[in-house]
């Protein structure tokens, strides 16, 4: 397979993962549907068997004997998933939450502890903390600005049954970002694999394995698929990694339709020009806002100001146009609620990564690390409306927020 990897990223988003076409001629990779595979001879049926039993996956050329293992569709995305992770093998799951949750059972069994970042995604919180002791697996979460206390403190979070770390940089409701290879180098020495939720970064902007990480997560529901019309997660793993999950998705049969990866890839070409104009939104937006008394903090790594932007400057190369707003202690809910009830193009959606912009209030959970201000937060996802129509809806927002009772 040709990574292209002497090209520049906005390149490798448009050209990998387009020899997988199987004869194919036009740009995009048929969209195969299929549950059963026709075999020349028992000879075939047996060879593409073992080859499968050795640790064939498909993306190492092995054919497929059976349509859960993956249609030349799945195939063309997870080869440019792959290639842009700088990974060794990659899976698609029905959701963000599954390819989550997934990463993290692929690696844990009874008597096992976990660590979880306490800005994690609500639902992996949930998972971590209500599920996994049903197996006899016992999560505690740690404080995800650890690293800056050094790799000392860092050691200490570690216990001697300490099998996983799961890390989410910047988290996607308070934003902190993590030492990503600090944290990674750590577990790797006290010999836990370590994975980390990349939506907010893309695979355009950062790539955790090179850091150390041994599996990247995407909800290619958000800037992957970006048109709302999707629900996919994927899972991006190194060599050491991907035994444990490939058994563990073919013990629990994880697949998805071929529908989702054809759309997912097709999300991934235009991925780079989305992301830009996320960003220089996003960087209006908050522009405006910073100007406004009632603002008292925005929460986004790429902006100067914020606690975590000498990592974000150091590890990633880019940003995407998600960012939190910080009300002033004083603000009442009620008055927040005014804003946002009335906003005329920013919709009220728990997602983000889709071409409409979103506004929502946001209340952090938190277990060893309190909510770190004393306002109300709201999360604003840019979207890719004019900035200027923008501007002027929330402009009206603040408004009602000042008239409110
Ligand atoms: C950071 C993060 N990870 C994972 C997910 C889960 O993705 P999905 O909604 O596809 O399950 C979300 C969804 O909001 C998310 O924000």
């Amino acid at each position: 397979m040709d990574d292209h990897d002497d090209t520049r990223p906005a390149t490798r988003l448009v050209a990998l993962g387009r020899d997988a076409r199987a004869g194919f001629d036009f740009v995009n990779p048929p969209l195969v549907r299929g549950s059963t595979v026709l075999h020349a001879d028992v000879a075939d049926m047996r060879s593409r068997v073992a080859r499968r039993n050795a640790g064939g996956d498909g993306e190492d050329g092995t054919p497929a004997a059976y349509g859960i293992y993956g249609t030349p569709t799945h195939l063309a995305f997870y080869k440019a998933l792959t290639a842009l992770e700088g990974g060794h093998r990659s899976w698609a799951f029905p959701s963000g939450l599954t390819a989550c949750t997934m990463a993290i059972l692929a690696h844990v069994q009874q008597g096992d502890h976990v660590l979880i970042a306490d800005s994690v995604y609500g639902p992996t919180r949930r998972f971590a903390r209500d599920t996994l002791p049903r197996y006899g697996v016992q999560a505690s979460f740690y404080d995800p600005r650890i690293g800056e206390q050094g790799r000392a403190a860092v050691e200490a979070l570690f216990h001697d049954n300490t099998r996983l770390l799961f890390l989410e940089s910047p988290g996607s409701l308070t934003f902190e970002m993590q030492d990503v290879p600090l944290l990674a180098q750590v577990a790797r020495s006290r010999g836990a694999v370590s994975v980390i939720d990349n939506t907010w970064a893309t695979p355009l902007y950062f790539q955790p394995l090179a850091h150390g990480v041994d599996m990247s997560v995407h909800a290619a529901t958000k800037y992957i698929g970006g048109h709302s019309d999707l629900l996919m997660g994927t899972v991006t793993c190194n060599e050491r990694a991907w035994p444990r999950m490939r058994e563990t998705i073919h013990h629990y049969g994880l697949t998805t339709s071929p529908d989702d990866c054809w759309l997912a890839l097709r999300g991934l070409r235009s991925m780079g020009a989305r992301l830009a104009q996320h960003r220089a939104t996003a960087e209006a937006l908050i522009a405006w806002l910073k100007r406004q008394p009632e603002v008292e903090r925005i929460l986004y790594p790429a902006d100067p100001g914020d606690p975590g932007h000498r990592l974000w400057k150091r590890d990633m190369s880019g940003a995407s146009g998600l960012f939190g707003v910080v009300l002033q202690p004083g603000v009442a809910e009620a008055r927040l609620h005014a804003l946002i009830d009335g906003m005329r193009l920013f919709g009220r959606g728990y997602s983000w990564g889709g071409f409409e912009s979103l506004l929502i209030p946001a209340a952090p959970e938190r277990t060893v690390t309190p909510y770190a201000y004393a306002g109300r937060l709201f999360r604003i996802a840019a979207g890719l409306e004019d900035p200027a129509d923008l501007l002027a809806d929330l402009d009206a927002g603040f408004a009602r927020l000042r008239s409110a009772t």
